[in-house]
């Protein structure tokens, strides 16, 4: 037992150690994604990084890879998991090696718009959500958004029946391949950083996203149309290694989590702003055109891709999609 003088000694040594290491080896948090720096995500990382900095000088430096630059699609889970990367913000649609729930995000037209989004991950069943991979060591810290799908095209889009048999990119998601075949369509899953490649050279004929990412990997260049069917979701979840985190000096965490709120409150609201501001450049670029979709041609893809619902039911839940459809109505 430690005399009380011992004890603040070793403390007050403790104490100083720590500050050492700080000084000489501020904790390094790597923060690797797959899109360019001028969109909702890419500006949440550079966000953090400075905040994180800014407030915890000496204790911790982030590190931001974007493009795809440290990780890509496929390796960049694996890579959290060893260690080797601390903070990613896959999208919602990359989770279902490790968490069937989640697939909910990729449900075609399932949310309204991005209030009701707002609604769901704000609530109950979407904080869970966050922590449905915890026995994987995976800690999900927060949502950011993108927005709603557009899809893109070598032809024009108006009707479900006018994608029979093209072949589309989708995401690493089996709900984004069934709500394709749902139409008649080939899906092929392929990295994001394979995408602009993958539209020129034929290997696909279309594919979804935010006007973000259109954008920012020049798609309209090789994409002449666009409909904007908004029929579902690209939104992120910012995750971390569950061991790594917890093992963060309390104060340090705890900084960094106040950060994390804050920086997805304003991610947040500028997602659409971001998108807004591609959309026109895209337009105002030429190359494409944009088509709007009538209620009556919107409510046949909605048809069409509905009973890609049935299928995954099972799978996410029935109460999780009764909660995810009460969050369009607003309280
Ligand atoms: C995609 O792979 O299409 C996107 O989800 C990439 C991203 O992270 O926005």
């Amino acid at each position: 037992m430690l005399k009380p003088f011992a004890r603040t000694l070793a403390c007050a040594l403790a104490l100083t150690a720590t500050g050492l290491a700080y000084a000489d080896n501020p904790i390094t948090i790597k923060f690797a994604h797959v899109v360019a720096e001028h969109t909702p995500k890419g500006q949440g990382a550079e966000m953090f990084k400075k905040l994180a900095e800014e407030r915890l000088p000496g204790k911790v430096k982030v590190e931001v890879y974007p493009n795809s630059s440290l990780f890509g699609d496929g390796k960049e889970m694996e890579a959290l998991l060893l260690g080797d990367v601390q903070l990613l913000a896959p999208s919602l649609a990359k989770f279902e090696p490790y968490s069937k729930p989640l697939q909910i995000f990729d449900l075609p037209f399932l949310f309204d718009d991005m209030a009701a989004v707002d609604r769901f991950q704000n609530g109950e069943a979407g904080k869970g959500l966050l922590k449905s991979m915890e026995d994987k060591n995976i800690t999900g810290l927060a949502y950011w958004h993108n927005g709603l799908k557009v899809l893109s095209a070598n032809k024009a889009l108006r009707e479900p029946k006018d994608a029979r048999g093209l072949k589309f990119r989708v995401q690493a998601s089996n709900v984004l391949e069934e709500q394709f075949k749902a139409v008649r369509a080939n899906p092929r899953k392929m990295s994001f950083a394979e995408v602009y490649q993958g539209l020129q050279t034929g290997v696909v004929n279309g594919t979804e996203n935010t006007w973000s990412n259109y954008y920012s990997q020049k798609v309209h260049e090789v994409q002449p149309f666009f409909t904007e069917s908004n029929h579902g979701l690209i939104d992120y979840m910012v995750i971390t290694n569950t061991k790594f985190w917890n093992g963060l000096p309390a104060d340090v965490r705890t900084e960094l989590e106040k950060i994390m709120a804050e920086v997805s409150v304003e991610v947040n609201k500028k997602a659409d702003a971001l998108n807004v501001e591609a959309r026109d450049a895209i337009a105002k670029a030429g190359t494409s055109e944009i088509i709007q979709l009538t209620p009556e041609q919107r409510g046949e893809w909605r048809e069409a891709m509905r009973p890609v619902w049935e299928k995954f039911q099972g799978e996410i839940g029935a109460d999780l999609i009764k909660a995810a459809e009460a969050s369009n109505q607003a309280q």
